[in-house]
């Protein structure tokens, strides 16, 4: 066991629901039968966690994979507190950042400059604070030629690259990483894992989202495999993402 073995992130027996809306069959029936359909709607709900706990020490680099809609997301959206759990409990310390979703808390109509900024202050930073920093986020991000344009003109790669060069240069005692490395190109991508590396280096715990198993076992030390909503393995990472790779 590390000596900087303090608990960052503890959930507590997390279940997560989702209310589904798709009960809703034709106009005539929404009329005739109101509150009947209303009754229904409600009861439609989606269990996307079922009673997880888990615990993430300082220092550690955690990935989670899964399949496709097995959780992963909506555990990262209960650390970052976009979420809330349905039952049982979630203990966050320190300051998260993250990149959850690409275009979340970006504006398309604003400049990736004037985003950046928007950003910096979303995630607690001062305006002084986030312009002391914004050339270097600029240079990372390797979009200076774009930089003065309405972000809607961005390809999905140049959304990920203004993102996670952000993300990556506020200070956070916790990291996300949701999947964002996929879209952008190899040369960015290699830029982002040496960037997560000194990252890992200094004092900050790392979440990473990922399908790119080969990732997954380079950058961290513990891995989690989440299956419709539930943990399945804990542990190393070699032998988790061996487990899944020969399960599914
Ligand atoms: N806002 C929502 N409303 C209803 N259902 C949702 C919502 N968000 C997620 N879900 C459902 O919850 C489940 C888990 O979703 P989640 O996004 O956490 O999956 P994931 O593991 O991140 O998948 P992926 O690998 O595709 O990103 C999925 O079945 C999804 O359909
Ligand atoms: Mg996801």
């Amino acid at each position: 066991m590390k000596e900087e073995s303090s608990c960052v992130i503890k959930f507590e027996n997390v279940t997560k629901y989702y209310t589904l809306y798709h009960n809703f069959v034709g106009i005539k029936n929404f009329l005739f039968n109101l509150p009947s359909v209303i009754k229904n709607l409600k009861r439609q709900k989606f269990c996307a966690l079922k009673n997880v706990s888990f615990e993430i020490y300082r220092k550690q680099t955690v990935g989670i994979i899964g399949k496709n809609g097995a959780g992963k997301s909506t555990i990262l959206g209960l650390i970052a507190k976009v979420l809330k759990p349905s039952l049982g409990k979630v203990y966050v310390e320190g300051k998260v950042v993250g990149l959850l979703e690409l275009e979340a808390g970006f504006h398309p109509d604003l400049t990736g400059y004037e985003n950046i900024i928007l950003n910096g202050i979303l995630l607690g930073l001062t305006k002084s604070e986030i312009l002391s920093k914004i050339d270097e986020i600029i240079e990372f991000s390797g979009l200076d030629g774009f930089i003065f344009q309405p972000l809607r003109t961005y390809s999905s790669g140049m959304l990920a690259r203004l993102g996670f060069s952000v993300s990556v240069h506020i200070p956070a005692d916790i990291l996300l990483i949701d999947e964002v490395l996929a879209v952008g190109d190899l040369d960015f991508q290699k830029k982002c894992y040496k960037k997560i590396e000194e990252i890992k280096n200094k004092d900050k715990t790392i979440i990473f989202v990922s399908h790119d198993m080969d990732a997954i076992t380079k950058i961290c030390d513990r891995v989690i495999l989440v299956k419709e909503g539930e943990i399945i393995k804990d542990g190393n990472p070699y032998e988790v993402v061996e487990y899944y790779t020969e399960t599914s």
